[in-house]
């Protein structure tokens, strides 16, 4: 430290420096914000983005993931949360129902178009549908009927025929 000091560099007294050991685990970025997972690699994304991020906007459907209650964009593409482990998205980008929205608080053109069309029953399908809806939107940006016909999505409320106007109003294709 006198050697420091005698060149004049910056110096500390040892105890204001507490040695801390590297936490491993998972690094992932969710609607845009960086998050390090610590915990068990097996969990299923679905329990870490509800239980522990508590972004409950994503929704449990059947047990394996098949109804597109529980579809996240992991990458850009429309994944099961309910079937992919945190052991599988190290460096993962995912984005949820509760990150479609712009930095100014405005909606995502196809949030908007759900408005649009009325296209909301009880909403526990919402998250999902917008979710497949942008994936689908992404790959094709013209979707016929049957490609939206398609998506694993299901809604109890019966909603599907608005659901499938709103996302071809969100295309700019006519319903
Ligand atoms: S709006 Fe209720 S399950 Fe689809």
């Amino acid at each position: 430290m006198q050697q420091a000091q005698a060149q004049g560099l910056p110096t500390a007294t040892t105890g204001d420096v507490t040695p801390e050991p590297v936490r491993e685990g998972i690094d992932l970025i969710v609607n845009g914000e960086r998050f390090r997972h610590t915990g068990d690699p097996l969990m299923p994304l679905l329990w870490y983005l509800r239980d522990v991020l508590r972004l409950t906007g994503t929704k449990l459907g059947d047990a394996h993931g098949e109804d597109g209650y529980d579809l996240v964009l992991v990458n850009g593409k429309a994944v099961s949360a309910i079937k992919r482990p945190m052991a599988r998205l190290a460096g993962a980008r995912v984005t949820t129902v509760e990150g479609l929205a712009h930095a100014d608080g405005s909606l995502h053109p196809l949030q908007q178009a759900f408005i649009d069309e009325d296209a909301i029953g009880c909403g526990y399908c919402t998250p999902g549908w917008l979710i497949a809806g942008i994936d689908l939107l992404t790959r094709k940006p013209k979707p016929s009927d049957e490609d939206i016909d398609k998506l694993p999505n299901r809604c109890r409320c019966g909603v599907q025929t608005r659901v499938r106007r709103a996302i071809k109003r969100a295309a700019g294709v006519k319903a």
